[in-house]
């Protein structure tokens, strides 16, 4: 099994992140080089980017989490892994990260989106303990209709 790390994303990894969101993720919703380096620059409470790298200093996947605070919730923007690194628990250790990040921010709970014919995305989910809260129908475009999964990260207040 190859030696991976997952870091904290930098400037030197915003082309090929972009890159990767664009190509292997197919994202319905573009992200430039332009949006990587902005949300850069956002305070730490704000965003996560993270970076998986080989030993050798390999970009290997990516995944980044934005925190809401006028609602204490954070949403998974995008996760993924080079397809030959799939399967080694490598995605369970970028979830761990950002549900570790949400609730050091006080989040109550942590969404994501993904198709609903993404049934190897679901199952990842799922298996993390995320359920699936809606269905969105027409989400990505006409016919292209989503699941939106949350997972709870700290008990609700009682009373
Ligand atoms: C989704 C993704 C990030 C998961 O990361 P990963 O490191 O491959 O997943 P893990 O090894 O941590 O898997 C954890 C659990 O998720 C489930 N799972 C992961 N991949 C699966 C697959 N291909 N089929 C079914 N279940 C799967 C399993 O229950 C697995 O537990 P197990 O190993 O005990 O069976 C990664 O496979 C990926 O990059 N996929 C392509 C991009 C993508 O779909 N991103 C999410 C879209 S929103």
């Amino acid at each position: 099994m190859e030696q991976t790390r997952i870091i904290k994303m930098e400037e030197r990894h915003v082309d090929e992140a972009a890159c990767f969101i664009a190509r292997v993720l197919d994202e319905p919703k573009e992200v430039t080089c332009q949006d990587l380096e902005d949300f850069l620059d956002w305070d730490d409470e704000e965003v996560l980017l993270l970076v998986v790298e080989t030993g050798d200093g390999r970009f290997a996947g990516v995944a980044g989490v934005i925190y809401e605070e006028w609602n204490d919730t954070s949403t998974i923007e995008w996760i993924g892994l080079i397809p030959e690194l799939r399967g080694q628990r490598i995605g369970t250790d970028l979830l761990d990260r950002m549900i570790e990040w949400t609730r050091a921010q006080g989040g109550r709970k942590i969404y994501v989106d993904t198709g609903v014919e993404e049934v190897k995305a679901l199952a990842f989910y799922e298996k993390k303990g995320f359920s699936r809260e809606a269905l969105l129908k027409d989400w990505y475009r006409d016919g292209d209709d989503a699941v939106l999964l949350s997972l709870r990260v700290t008990e609700p207040r009682s009373g």
